[in-house]
């Protein structure tokens, strides 16, 4: 889809569809009003039968509507008119652009009640939008034989009226929200996909077709033996029980600018999680398929990178295994020695995302990193902590976690910071090697990040904690696309600089 910005009149666009917001009472928006004078009060008409009062979520085609440009109008609810907020405006965005898909018009042009400039500025407004209209049209990805409904046919959508000098930044806007949708689809499929079908060797696959898109990308796989070579014995102590070969995908963008310090990106790739020895209870077991969702937000992200040339070198690195039983699988128990030299005794092969990740943080070193955020489905103490709507930010640099938490905020994809502390590291103490990796279950989300902190000293680094607002469950199970935007946005910043 294609999404452009105007700063004219409405009724001077020659589309298939207008799109306006009605308020409270059949009360016409600012955009609502130049239409119905151009028809001859026909929208005052319909509105006055009362059948649609403009609701938050509701949506109303019109046909015939007389005098415009358009062959339809839709009226898309926005609440009351002096109530109209970033989340309210958002809302009714998403119902708008549900509905104009379920038609078959191929252009249109969009203009509903914005909340102050100061809640909503110009470029975001534009960001959002396309965001919200690209991401209207994705279908999950999934393998059922029978007919796919039809894809929505829109083609072209305008988005305003901005004031002319609003015009480039909200151009630039649209360009960046088309380019956020197309990485969080990235990285919605790879998360969808069954363990059977994403496996380390497609993820590792689909980092190649990444560089061989784009000019800009790079990539690098270490197969077992050059896992070995890095001496990755933690992330080796994960993926023992396995008979699907580990994967180390390291994948740059920009990195001819190596004058720069770049920013690195590690993802959790555990492409299914069974516990291991520390078998995992079968209820929605099925669910531990979207525990590489971090590895496919990384993917995503830099696929944002490149599809915006930004111009920032980001490295992405990714841990990709399966963690599972077997007559060679890690024991609780075990005692391993990691990269970056420090034994640990794995007490509960469950905790296998902070072994991945240690020895992957302990890789980033080498780029000597301005910064550094793992994205990991690490804990599930942190979906008992802040439940599905916020994931959480740790970090040994609270600029960088403030940095996070605002681009959390920009891209309405909310985090949360929370506590790392020497205290909970002490939790991790062993009788027979450096540390454990479990603590207990008191705070388990942030004796998991004290358990990376360990091995990132001296690095400025972040940790996503993204079990709760990764995927649903239940009957709407499905990869959210989250936290891409915030990484999407992070970059942008960072690119910026
Ligand atoms: N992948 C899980 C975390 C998880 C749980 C993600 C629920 C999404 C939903 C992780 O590998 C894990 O098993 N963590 C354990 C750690 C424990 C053994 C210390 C957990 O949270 O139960
Ligand atoms: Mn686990
Ligand atoms: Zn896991």
């Amino acid at each position: 889809m294609q999404v452009d910005v105007f700063s004219k009149s409405l009724t001077t666009l020659a589309v298939d569809c207008y799109v306006v917001g009605v308020h409270e009472n059949g009360e016409l928006s600012d955009a609502g009003r130049a239409l119905d004078i151009a028809s001859g009060g026909a929208l005052t008409r319909v509105l006055a039968q009362g059948d649609f009062a403009g609701k938050l979520g509701d949506a109303q085609l019109l046909h015939h509507v007389p005098k415009l440009r358009a062959s339809r109008v839709l009226l898309v609810g926005q609440g009351a008119r002096g109530s109209v907020t970033r989340k309210t405006w958002r809302k009714a965005m998403q119902h708008a652009c549900a509905a104009l898909l379920r038609t078959s018009a191929k252009s249109a042009a969009l203009s509903l009640t914005r909340p102050g400039s100061r809640e909503l500025d110009d470029y975001t407004c534009a960001r959002s939008s396309a965001e919200i209209a690209q991401l209207g049209l994705y279908r999950i990805n999934d393998l059922k034989t029978g007919k796919k409904p039809k894809p929505g046919a829109l083609e072209r959508l305008q988005i305003g009226p901005f004031r002319p000098k609003a015009l480039a930044g909200a151009r630039r806007g649209a360009a960046h929200g088309l380019a956020i949708a197309t990485g969080a689809a990235t990285m919605r499929d790879l998360a969808n996909l069954p363990a059977n079908v994403c496996t380390p060797t497609y993820l590792a696959d689909r980092a190649r077709q990444l560089a061989d898109q784009y000019p800009s990308v790079s990539v690098r796989v270490l197969d077992e033996d050059e896992i070995r070579k890095e001496k990755m014995g933690c992330f080796l102590s994960v993926t023992r029980g396995s008979a699907e070969p580990p994967k180390f995908i390291v994948i740059e963008h920009g990195a001819a600018r190596s004058k720069h310090k770049p920013v690195v990106l590690v993802g959790k790739g555990i492409t299914f999680d069974t516990g291991g020895i520390s078998l995992k209870d079968p209820p929605s077991m099925d669910e531990m398929k979207f525990d590489m969702s971090g590895a496919a937000a990384v993917l995503g992200a830099l696929h944002v990178a490149a599809e915006l040339k930004l111009p920032l070198h980001v490295v992405g690195l990714v841990a990709a295994c399966e963690n599972m039983p077997g007559s060679r699988a890690t024991k609780p128990g075990d005692i391993v020695t990691s990269a970056a030299g420090l034994t640990v005794e794995i007490l509960n092969t469950d905790a296998e995302g902070r072994l991945v990740l240690s020895d992957a943080l302990h890789y980033a070193r080498r780029f000597e990193p301005a910064a550094v955020v793992d994205v990991a489905t690490l804990t599930g103490a942190i979906v008992v902590a802040l439940g599905s709507h916020q994931a959480a930010v740790l970090s040994n640099d609270d600029a960088l976690a403030a940095e996070l938490v605002a681009c959390g905020r920009n891209a309405d994809d909310r985090l949360w910071q929370m506590p790392l502390a020497e205290e909970y590291g002490e939790q991790l103490k062993s009788n027979f090697a450096d540390f454990a990796n479990v603590a207990g279950r008191d705070g388990g989300a942030l004796t998991a990040a004290a358990f990376l902190g360990k091995f990132t000293t001296g690095m400025s680094w972040a940790h996503l904690d993204i079990a709760g607002v990764a995927y649903l469950s239940g009957a709407n199970k499905a990869s959210t696309g989250r936290p891409l935007a915030t990484l999407a946005d992070f970059l942008i910043g960072r690119s910026r600089r």
